[in-house]
C-alpha cells in the first residue's frame, strides 16, 4: 500500500495483487476483476440527487439478495454498529475493503476523517469523487501496513471474498494491530447456515444460472466462533451477533463481529 491517494487509472493494485500470497488466487482475481467491473458502470453519476444510494449500487447492495434500495435504513445499520463500536465524535476510521465507500460515507458526513483501502481502482476513484478528503489507497486487504493507525477499523461485506481462512485470519490480526479503540467485521457469511444461503440464492436464479454466475467465484463462510480463536492470545473482547438490516435478504445468513480493546 502506498502513502498516497488512489490515482483513477492506477496500476497499483493489480501490482499489489501480485504480491499476496493465498490459497486461491483465482478466485481472489476473479471477485477482484466483478467488484472493478462495478465501479466501471457508465450509469454512476455521483452529482445525481442522492449520492449515497448511487454508492449503494456500485458496493452491491441493490442486488436480488439484498436490495437496499432506501438510504433511511442503511444509515440507520450504520449508526447501530457506530453504537456497537462506540464510535465517537472525533474518532477516526479506517474501512479494509471500502469499495465506492456507502459505509464510510455516513461517517464522513458526520464529520470524522476516514480512510479506507480496497483492490477495486474504480470503486475506490468514486469513493475518492464521494469524499474528496478522505485518504483512500488502492490496495489489497492483505497488504494492510503494520504502522497504520486508526480509532475504529472495520470492513462491511468484505471477508465473504477473502479466498480462505488462512488469508482472513492474516487480514484480521493487522486489523486489530492497527485499531487503537475497538473493530467491526459485518455481514460475514456464517458457516453454519451456508447449505440455507446457497439454496436461497438457487431458488431466486435457477440451478444453471447459480453455477454460471458463480463458476470461479467461491464466497468465504466462517463459524462464529472463529473470530474468537483467531484472536484468543490477544487483549480483545468479540462479540458476535445476528446480521439485521430491514429488506436486506442476505441478513438471515449473516453475522456481525464487534471486537474491543481490554
Ligand atoms: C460488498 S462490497 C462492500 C463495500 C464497502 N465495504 C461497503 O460496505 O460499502 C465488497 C468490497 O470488498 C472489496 N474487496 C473484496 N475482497 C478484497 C480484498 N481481498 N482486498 C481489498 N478489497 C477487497 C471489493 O472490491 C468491494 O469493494
Amino acid at each position: 500500500m502506498s502513502d498516497g491517494r488512489a490515482q483513477p487509472g492506477s496500476t497499483q493494485a493489480t501490482a499489489n495483487r501480485q504480491t499476496s500470497a493465498s490459497a486461491s488466487p483465482t478466485s481472489l482475481q476473479n471477485w477482484q476483476a466483478v467488484w472493478n467491473r462495478k465501479g466501471a458502470d457508465p450509469a454512476v453519476n455521483l452529482r445525481g440527487e442522492s449520492l449515497l444510494s448511487q454508492l449503494l449500487v456500485v458496493d452491491g447492495f441493490t442486488s436480488a439478495f439484498g436490495h437496499m434500495g432506501d438510504t433511511q435504513i442503511w444509515l440507520d445499520y450504520v449508526a447501530a454498529q457506530a453504537r456497537r463500536l462506540d464510535v465517537c465524535p472525533g474518532d477516526t476510521l479506517f474501512e479494509v475493503g471500502c469499495g465506492g465507500g456507502a459505509f464510510l460515507y455516513p461517517f464522513w458526513s458526520a464529520g470524522h476523517a476516514v480512510a479506507g483501502c480496497d483492490y477495486a481502482a474504480n470503486l475506490v476513484t468514486i469513493a475518492q469523487q464521494a469524499m474528496p478528503d478522505a485518504k483512500l489507497h488502492i490496495a489489497e486487504a492483505i497488504e494492510l501496513p503494520a504502522a497504520a493507525r486508526a480509532d475504529v477499523v472495520v470492513s462491511n461485506g468484505v471477508f465473504l471474498y477473502f479466498p480462505s481462512e488462512a488469508y482472513a485470519a492474516l487480514v484480521l490480526r493487522k486489523m486489530v494491530a492497527m485499531a487503537q479503540k475497538s473493530l467491526g467485521i459485518f455481514d460475514v457469511c456464517d458457516l453454519a447456515r451456508r447449505d440455507e444461503a446457497i439454496a436461497a440464492r438457487k431458488a431466486v436464479l435457477g440451478e444453471a444460472e447459480y453455477a454460471e454466475r458463480y463458476r470461479g467465484l467461491d464466497q468465504l463462510y466462517l463459524e462464529r466462533a472463529w473470530f474468537g480463536h483467531i484472536l484468543a492470545d490477544l487483549p480483545v473482547r468479540v462479540e458476535v451477533d445476528d446480521q439485521a438490516m430491514q429488506g436486506y435478504g442476505n441478513a438471515a445468513y449473516r453475522f456481525n463481529v464487534y471486537i474491543h480493546r481490554t
